[in-house]
């Protein structure tokens, strides 16, 4: 029997996050795509849907009910949704996820996207109410740091509860003991090391590297023959530093300024880089001049055939700013970073 599992990433990076979980666990069918969700289901349990780098949280679906209703009716449908749901299952694939610990506590964590006639409390506490008669003896429920967590989303007319089966180490990764203000989360780093098209022959730089995440990600999504980074800032080479450090991979880092990199012609066979945008960084007349110096300094490092995977807020001036320069893009990516949209550029020479 095939069971339903679901993968939480950031909005916009659903389809992505699917292609890797095909990539990792090819007999995955898609169920459906919901914001920030891939609800998919697999024949066997999948320890390494923990290993999945795109996502943030993945799940065992307890139910998924679709159609629900904004009325307080509603409230009834998810209590009996979750009183009949197979928790015995459930609870097993978590212990298969927790080297077969037991769990002793639980709790539900609810959110709530839309609106309905009912709070979100009153949801989260209708599916605790039907969990008290079902969870076996000997788990208790508690308000934080549970063993157990069972999430509720309800988003629209699709819900989802399922039992997380991750922890806070695969969204946020371990390594990441400095932060940056501009730094970018993970699952996005990774997002664009797959959208790379990532090759083990592949030469990688990231010329404005800061906190060093997108060297990282690409290094822990498979094998690769170099990479290169660096950044303006004396301070975000050295965070880079101990990131890549702590990550274990292998990583060149040098103080350098992206519009005149101390590398040859054509030495490298992908850029991945997440350009200083908006208010985060510079003002748009500087980043349009900026822009244009990285354009043509990415030209010449560039070698023929290789790939750029870029991300900027400042879509338009970027997209306007390559093709003058003779780049074509293949894909754009859209998604929301620090609360502002911004798109993932996969472009190569035209
Ligand atoms: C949006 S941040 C990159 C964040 C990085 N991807 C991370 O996750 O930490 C842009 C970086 O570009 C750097 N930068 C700005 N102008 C630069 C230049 N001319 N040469 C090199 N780095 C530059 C900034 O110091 C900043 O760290």
């Amino acid at each position: 029997m095939s069971d339903l599992f679901y993968a939480m990433t950031m909005p916009g990076l659903e389809t992505l996050a699917f292609s890797e979980i095909r990539a990792t666990l090819p007999e995955s069918t898609l169920v459906k795509f919901m914001r920030g969700i891939a609800l998919f289901q697999t024949p066997e349990l999948p320890e390494n849907l923990l290993d999945l780098h795109t996502t943030e949280d993945v799940f065992v679906a307890l139910a998924h009910i679709k159609g629900l209703r904004r009325g307080p009716d509603a409230l009834r449908v998810l209590h009996s949704a979750t009183l009949n749901a197979d928790l015995t299952d459930a609870i097993a694939s978590w212990r298969r996820g927790h080297h077969g610990a037991r769990p002793r506590t639980w709790r539900v964590v609810s959110q709530m996207v839309g609106s309905y006639d009912f709070r979100r409390v009153d949801a989260g506490q209708a599916v605790t109410a039907a969990l008290r008669k079902s969870m076996p003896h000997g788990m208790r429920p508690v308000e934080d740091d549970a063993d157990l967590e069972v999430w509720l989303w309800l988003g629209g007319g699709d819900v989802l509860i399922g039992v997380r089966l991750s922890d806070a180490t695969m969204r946020h990764r371990a390594y990441k003991h400095q932060h940056l203000p501009a730094s970018l989360r993970p699952t996005a780093a990774a997002a664009m090391g797959w959208l790379s098209q990532p090759t083990p022959e592949d030469i990688v730089l990231d010329p404005l590297c800061g906190a060093g995440t997108i060297l990282i990600e690409r290094a822990l999504l498979g094998p690769v023959t170099r990479e290169l980074g660096g950044d303006i800032r004396e301070q975000a080479v050295n965070i880079a530093r101990r990131n890549v450090r702590a990550a274990e991979v292998d990583v060149s880092l040098k103080t350098w300024d992206a519009r005149a990199l101390p590398l040859g012609a054509s030495s490298v066979t992908r850029i991945i880089t997440n350009l200083p945008f908006g208010k985060q960084i510079g003002t748009r007349e500087d980043n349009e001049a900026l822009y244009t110096a990285l354009i043509r300094e990415f030209d010449r490092v560039l070698a023929p055939g290789g790939l750029m995977v870029s991300l900027t807020s400042e879509d338009r001036l970027w997209d306007r700013i390559i093709q003058e320069h003779g780049w074509k893009t293949q894909k754009k990516v859209v998604f929301v970073v620090l609360g502002q949209p911004a798109s993932i550029f996969v472009s190569e020479r035209a």
